[in-house]
């Protein structure tokens, strides 16, 4: 991504930001398909890259890249937002080498080292255990450190400049993220508290403060995109922010059914679970309606104008509406009540819900924030889709439904054979996972996902060669 049109360091940080978190990406994708292909395959890579391995990273890259997008979402949307440059970007600027250093220390030390001794050198020196954030201890005092040093800027520049309803909301929201870090920071002995607190990050993270997040980022793009009002857009994002913590905080008891936790959490989790999809339908309309209010506007002669000034960016923010919709809001109603949970709870479906979810609230969104950092690195006013964006786009997004289908079609088979017909023992579990059905549903994630896997070297290419293209209006 060349940075020779930027004149505003903080969206020079920001394309560091996109670009590190696109190579992680890569290898998110990378590595799941490692673990895929020993669904399949049971031999492949045993005892060089085990199947715990290959998750640990498949999943904690899936994290890393999208915290490194956001944060470079926010380096890239603050001088637009707050008309200054962003206060701190020199530390801001070597915050980001250390946060990237660390990263890749930890990476190497789970594919190199891989397990230690069950005491506390490992909690330290190699990884804690706690799925989708197994840092090892003396990485997790230097992403707070990196995630001070991003909110301090964040609101040193919100202060100093202009307020507008977007950077309010982020500020909120950025602290309550990075704070919620800390609930998987301490250890205890006891597997249900250790579960409890550890849940406060990963659910209030994906269901709550990312959230809001994703609200400001759609709001900041169809902005930017297709010139909505800033007024309407503004107010959908506080419809939303007040809905998304109303259900998202205590629908955190979907996670506390069988842990140990007391009983009262079936009916909270229940009730306010269950409210979840609601301010998911209300995302999903803002974006419909502010993009319906601009169709159709024609000029003089009766011909469309082109109010969308970077179709790539916009085709992936509708792609967020619906996937945020159809993975988090439905794939997740799904399984949410307590009666249906008992029988679902750690089956593929599961695994369905995680994918479509992660990818259509997250991944989606992101996508569409690198093309704006493409678009104003390369001072292009008018940016349209590519043969291979239209390929990449449609490559990545059928190959992740294709996987979710895949996925759903297993935890399925896995309710009715292992847990409803053979009573969830040990043996029942075995006989679901060898149905035929299973089987082939295992082969067909896999081929998704080499799907999924070329559709992203589609990306990447276009993204790395779009600066070159003669078919943008400069
Ligand atoms: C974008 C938002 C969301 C993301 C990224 C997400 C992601 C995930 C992931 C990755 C898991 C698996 C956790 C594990 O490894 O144990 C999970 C579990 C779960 N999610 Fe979501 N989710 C989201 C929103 C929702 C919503 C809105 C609901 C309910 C309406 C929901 C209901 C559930 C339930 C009930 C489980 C537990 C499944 C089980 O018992 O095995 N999720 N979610
Ligand atoms: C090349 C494409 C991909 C392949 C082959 C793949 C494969 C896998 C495999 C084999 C697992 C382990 C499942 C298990 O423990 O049984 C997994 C877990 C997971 N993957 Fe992927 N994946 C791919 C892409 C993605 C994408 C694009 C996302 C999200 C943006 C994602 C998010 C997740 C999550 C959240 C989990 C944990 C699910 C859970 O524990 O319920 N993956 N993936
Ligand atoms: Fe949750």
């Amino acid at each position: 991504m060349a940075n020779n049109h930027l004149t505003s360091e903080s969206k020079q940080l920001a394309t560091w930001y996109f670009t590190f978190a696109a190579i992680i990406f890569g290898a998110q994708l990378l590595f799941g398909l490692v673990a895929a292909i020993q669904y399949v395959m049971p031999a492949f890579l045993f005892e060089l890259v085990d199947f715990s391995i290959a998750r640990i990273i498949h999943i904690n890259a899936l994290v890393v890249w999208m915290v490194f997008a956001m944060f470079g979402s926010v380096y890239w949307l603050l001088p637009d937002e707050t008309g200054i440059e962003t206060v701190g970007i020199k530390i801001g600027k070597l915050l980001f080498w250390v946060f990237a250093a660390a990263i890749v220390v930890v990476v190497l030390v789970y594919l190199l080292v891989q397990v230690g001794p069950a005491d506390e050198t490992t909690i330290w020196f190699i990884t804690e255990g706690r799925e989708y954030i197994e840092a090892p201890r003396w990485a997790d005092f230097g992403i707070v450190v990196v995630a001070l040093g991003f909110v301090g800027n964040l609101f040193l520049t919100g202060m100093k400049g202009k307020q507008t309803g977007i950077v309010t909301v982020l500020m909120a929201d950025m602290i309550a993220f990075a704070g919620l870090y800390l609930a998987g920071m301490f250890f205890t002995d006891n597997i249900s508290v250790d579960q409890y607190w550890w849940w406060w990050v990963i659910h209030l993270w994906v269901e709550a403060t990312w959230e809001v997040f994703v609200g400001a980022i759609a709001a900041y793009g169809l902005i930017t995109m297709i010139g909505a009002h800033r007024k309407t857009v503004e107010m959908w994002l506080w419809i939303e922010v007040s809905m998304l913590f109303g259900s998202g905080i205590l629908g955190l008891g979907h996670h506390y059914f069988w842990i140990g936790t007391p009983e009262y959490w079936w009916e909270i989790g229940a009730l306010f679970s269950a409210l979840e999809p609601l301010p998911l339908v209300a995302m999903f309309i803002h974006v419909l309606y502010d993009w319906g209010k601009t169709q159709g506007s024609q000029d003089a002669k009766g011909e469309q104008l082109s109010v969308i000034n970077n179709k790539p960016a916009f085709t992936w923010f509708v792609l967020n509406a619906f996937g945020n919709f159809l993975g988090a809001g439905i794939w997740g109603f799904f399984h949410t009540l307590p009666q249906v949970n008992l029988y679902t709870h750690g089956t593929q479906f599961t695994s369905a819900h995680g994918h479509l979810a992660f990818f259509g609230a997250y991944a989606t969104i992101l996508i569409g924030m690198f093309y704006l950092g493409v678009q104003g690195s390369n001072g292009i006013k008018v940016m349209k889709n590519t043969k291979l964006s239209i390929w990449a786009t449609s490559m990545i997004t059928g190959g992740v439904v294709g996987m979710t289908v895949a996925l759903t079609i297993a935890g399925y088979v896995q309710v009715l054979v292992s847990r409803a017909q053979m009573g969830a023992t040990w043996a029942a579990y075995f006989d679901g996972q060898s149905g035929l059905w299973f089987v082939q549903a295992m082969d067909w994630r896999l081929i998704m996902g080499v799907v999924t896997f070329l559709g992203f070297v589609l990306l990447a290419t276009d993204l790395l060669r779009t600066g070159k293209s003669a078919v943008h209006e400069r």
